[in-house]
């Protein structure tokens, strides 16, 4: 996978070399190119924004400067495939969605990021992120590239305001570059987590020492007994989910209860 990051900060991007995304980039399955929204711009000032048409608060940002720098981020090829990727589409064997390139728009407007949607990108072989500052990116660059038929996701990270998308950007990336193929030490880890198949919270986690200022796990999990242990773990999901997320459990679907789970 591809992925073009558009920013006025490209240095906000630099934690992309650390950890499991630095090394998923040197060498394996991800490509990540950092751009400066200003080589696009034209005049002396390096311009990228303007006042808001109609008036109101803060600056927007200017169509022409994303235009050019989209234009040329958007007709790129996308990376060649190794041969035994090829037609196999991403990880869990969906079909692949081809080399057509997503755009993103992180932005406090847009649909709010899921594991479903990072699961869906992660198929991808080419995102390009235009991460906006000030009051955002003139409305029409969104609407220009749909009308091209480009795919546009405006994607929020929470319901919450950020000065600008880079810290959006980054939390996203992370999510989907996590579920590619050989990025993650051990591929188990995304079996059971939290936003999983199961759609609970991840139970509670543990290690040694087993006694720590006073306080112990379950002493199931000492049991050795793996039945017991999944039933727990079980349980202490549901109590979890139900305690912090009501809204997860209203959104089960009932066979996927069994009657152990009910009483829990
Ligand atoms: N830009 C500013 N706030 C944001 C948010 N919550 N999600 C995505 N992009 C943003």
């Amino acid at each position: 996978m591809r992925i073009d990051v558009v920013t006025i900060f490209p240095d906000y991007l630099r934690a992309l070399e650390l950890s499991l995304i630095g090394r998923a980039t040197t060498g394996g399955p991800l490509e990540i190119g950092i751009h400066d929204l200003r080589k696009w711009t034209h005049d002396r000032h390096r311009t990228v924004d303007d006042t808001p048409i109609g008036g109101g608060a803060g600056m927007v940002m200017k169509p022409d400067v994303w235009g050019e720098a989209l234009d040329e981020l958007l007709s790129a090829p996308p990376p060649a495939r190794p041969d035994h990727e090829a037609d196999q589409g991403g990880q869990g064997g969906g079909p692949s969605q081809g080399g057509a390139p997503v755009l993103i728009i992180p932005t406090p407007s847009g649909e709010v990021l899921t594991q479903r949607i990072a699961e869906d990108l992660a198929t991808r072989e080419h995102l390009v992120m235009a991460c906006g500052r000030y009051e955002g990116i003139d409305a029409r660059v969104a609407e220009h590239y749909a009308s091209r038929g480009v795919e546009v996701r405006e994607l929020s990270i929470g319901d919450y305001v950020l000065n600008g998308g880079e810290a959006a950007a980054l939390v996203i990336i992370e999510a989907v570059a996590r579920l590619l193929p050989g990025v993650l030490g051990n591929p188990d880890s995304v079996v059971e987590e939290s936003h999983g198949a199961s759609g609970l919270l991840e139970y509670p986690v543990h290690t040694r020492p087993v006694s720590w200022r006073g306080l112990e796990p379950d002493p199931a999990l000492l049991s050795g007994d793996h039945g017991r242990i999944r039933r727990l773990r079980r349980d202490q999901a549901i109590a979890r989910t139900a305690q912090r997320r009501p809204d997860l459990i209203s959104r089960l679907d009932p066979a996927s209860l069994d009657s152990a789970d009910r009483a829990a």
